[in-house]
């Protein structure tokens, strides 16, 4: 039978009839006591946070939760919604948004921070390599809307600050995203400022997230938007809609110009 016990193995969970155990704890022992946030760092990582440091993880996960119907994550749950979907397939197409340019650039943003970071030089020379390497639109910075700072960032920036003074985190990353954002301003003439997903970025390395995860931990953090927005969109009704009104057109180029 091992070979069938085997297809999978796990450290989350250990399970039998009547006994459900999450990272060696028994699940009645969590309920109740955990809070929802540091239930996920338990799940994903294996260890408990510090009240410090959960203070930060969750700051992380409240900023990104929602931006508006303008961000194609909540649109695209809003139009599901008027689709026909249920919520659980909203939920899915909306979360189906989150790439390298929307929502999903905390991956890249955590591994410019650590590029930057282990560079023998400073923070010119290792932009210009990791320009030379993935392109010259840096991950974490740059906003459509929110020109020149995006409220979310100094915020979460002194929420880091307090976590420094607490022990829960040095600042390393922070103070390379620091650089990074004044570079780029210096480049680039005018800000650039650091975004959401910038600076949820320097939170999970300062916590010592692996880069991977700072999407992953957006998605669970935007879903919650996208539930809100799914299921108040459910309640105001609308049939087919689409992106924007029907009055308006998209333009027509029979040239391709
Ligand atoms: C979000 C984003 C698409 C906005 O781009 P945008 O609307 O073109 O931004 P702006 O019009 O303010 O750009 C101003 C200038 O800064 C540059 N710029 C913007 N973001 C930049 C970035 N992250 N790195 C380097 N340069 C950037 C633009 O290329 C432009 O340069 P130019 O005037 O020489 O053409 C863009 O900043 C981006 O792709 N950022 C990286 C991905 C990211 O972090 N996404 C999460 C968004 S919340």
């Amino acid at each position: 039978m091992s070979d069938v016990a085997d297809w999978w193995t796990t450290s989350i969970i250990d399970m039998e009839p009547g006994r459900i155990d999450l990272r060696g704890t028994p699940i009645q022992d969590l309920i109740g006591t955990l809070g929802f946030a540091e239930m996920i760092w338990f799940m994903v990582r294996g260890d408990r946070p510090s009240p410090a440091q959960l203070k930060l993880f969750e700051a992380a996960l409240v900023a990104a939760v929602d931006h508006g119907p303008q961000a194609p994550s909540i649109a695209t749950a809003r139009m599901a919604v008027t689709c026909g979907l249920p919520l659980n397939n909203a939920m899915a197409s909306a979360v189906n948004m989150l790439g390298d340019i929307h929502g999903g650039a905390g991956e890249q943003a955590v591994t410019l921070y650590q590029f930057v970071n282990a560079h023998p030089s400073a923070v010119g020379p290792a932009l210009d390599d990791w320009i030379t390497a993935q392109g010259k639109i840096l991950p974490g910075f740059g906003h459509r809307f929110h020109t020149p700072t995006d409220p979310r960032a100094p915020r979460l920036m002194h929420l880091v600050d307090e976590a420094i003074e607490a022990g829960a985190c040095v600042g390393r990353y922070k103070s390379v995203a620091h650089d990074i954002e004044e570079e780029l301003a210096r480049r680039k003439g005018k800000p650039v400022p650091m975004n959401i997903d910038g600076a949820t970025a320097v939170i999970y390395a300062e916590l010592g997230f692996d880069a991977p995860l700072a999407r992953g931990l957006f998605c669970l953090s935007r879903s919650v938007g996208i539930l809100a927005h799914a299921w108040e969109q459910t309640q105001q009704g609308g049939r087919n809609k689409g992106p924007t009104p029907p009055n308006y057109r998209w333009t027509y180029r029979p040239n391709g110009t």
